[in-house]
């Protein structure tokens, strides 16, 4: 038996995956052996979508289907809308993400494993309706129609929260930051997933173990936590003093730091460009100008650099995303990602069951109740 006495399993090999690669083999994040690079220029979340889930990238006329079927599967039922209506004002949207899961495998069940390439497909499409209407129901009292022209995740998401067609620059921003969130390996709400997955439970249970993971603020909330505090400074210099005020209270930086990545993540350099696009066909250089001292001073005081989170961040809010959607867009996107670890570890799966160090007390008689003080 291996023991290991590593916190937070930092290091721990915990199983073998297809799927992509981490820091590894001389290249930083690829999946399914194509680097993120390449697919941040030359594909499409639908494609990087499919490759994940299937193996290997579809062919036009798979991808063409895939679309098409993505169109198809958007609408939510009367049922959903009626309980997303009901849902407290006060929700966190990453908590209607997870109850609107829940239900849908209350509706449309998964019975048999045939079913799985389905309802992940099922999921991807329907998360941006699902999450936009409720939002604008609680924001704005109006009943979205969920029907768009757009063929695309990313289009159709901009098209329900802001009732308009987005520009193909909006559009392709926030298709490239979907297809950097989709996929990272064994990261904590993968890998969450993948305990639900074998214990043998249905794929909507693996994804909301995932969305209740990734909700936490060292995961996927750490781009609502940067954009709330890059909004608290005003010009470069504010930012530098606060920030240097936080880190000698010995806080954390929400957006900096990686468990694996040692010295820069490679995902943050392609949304940095993007940012920058952002900013200056927005104007809103002060904001960028903010982020990138902020990356200045961690970098010289901490020797910590932004992970994708923080310059995401800033290209949501320059979309005009609310601050509070920014982590269910990680669920739209990292759905894929979990789908594929769920039927991978499926198609070979062992229980995950590992074991503990006990630290407690050695044995003892029992206490009885009326000896107890
Ligand atoms: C991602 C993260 C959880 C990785 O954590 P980890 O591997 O467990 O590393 P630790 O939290 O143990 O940090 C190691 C050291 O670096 C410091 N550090 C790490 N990230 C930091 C940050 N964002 N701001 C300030 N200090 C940080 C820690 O304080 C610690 O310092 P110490 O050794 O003096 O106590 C961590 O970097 C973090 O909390 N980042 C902010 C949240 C975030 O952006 N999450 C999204 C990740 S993609």
């Amino acid at each position: 038996m291996i023991l290991t006495n590593s916190t937070g399993l930092a290091g721990v090999v915990a199983g073998e995956t297809a799927i992509s690669t981490v820091g590894k083999q001389g290249v930083g994040l690829t999946y399914r052996g194509y680097t993120i690079e390449d697919l941040a220029e030359h594909s499409t979340f639908e494609e990087v979508a499919w490759l994940l889930m299937h193996g290997e990238l579809p062919t036009p006329s798979q991808r063409d289907q895939f679309l098409a079927k993505r169109i198809a599967q958007q609408r939510i039922s009367d049922e959903m809308m009626s309980f997303l209506e009901q849902l407290p004002d006060t929700s966190h949207p990453m908590d209607v993400l997870r109850s609107g899961t829940s239900l849908l495998g209350c509706w449309e069940p998964e019975h048999s494993i045939d079913q799985q390439q389905r309802i992940a497909a099922r999921l991807l499409a329907v998360f941006p309706s699902m999450i936009c209407y409720w939002y604008r129901f609680v924001n704005d009292r109006f009943r979205i129609e969920i029907e768009s022209e757009q063929t695309t995740v990313a289009g159709h998401f901009l098209q329900l929260l802001h009732s308009g067609a987005p520009s193909e620059v909006d559009r392709r921003a926030l298709d490239v930051a979907l297809i950097l969130y989709a996929e990272h390996e064994f990261n904590a709400s993968t890998f969450a997933a993948r305990v639900t997955a074998s214990t043998g439970s249905d794929l909507y249970s693996a994804i909301c173990t995932g969305i209740g993971t990734l909700r936490g603020p060292l995961h996927g909330g750490a781009n609502e936590a940067s954009m709330k505090m890059i909004s608290n400074f005003t010009d470069p210099e504010q930012a530098e003093q606060g920030v240097l005020r936080r880190l000698a209270r010995h806080e954390k930086i929400m957006g900096f730091g990686h468990r694996v990545y040692k010295s820069t993540d490679p995902r943050s350099e392609i949304m940095k460009r993007w940012a920058l696009t952002l900013c200056k066909q927005t104007r809103q250089l002060k904001t960028y100008a903010v982020a990138e001292r902020i990356e200045t001073v961690m970098q010289r005081e901490k020797g910590l650099f932004p992970n994708l989170d923080f310059y995401s961040a800033v290209a949501f809010h320059c979309l005009g995303i609310p601050t509070a959607l920014f982590t269910p867009l990680f669920v739209m996107a990292r759905t894929a990602g979990w789908s594929a670890h769920v039927f991978e570890q499926r198609s070979n799966n062992r229980l995950i069951r590992p074991t503990a160090n006990y630290i407690g007390p050695s044995q003892r008689p029992l206490v009885r109740p009326h000896q107890r003080t």
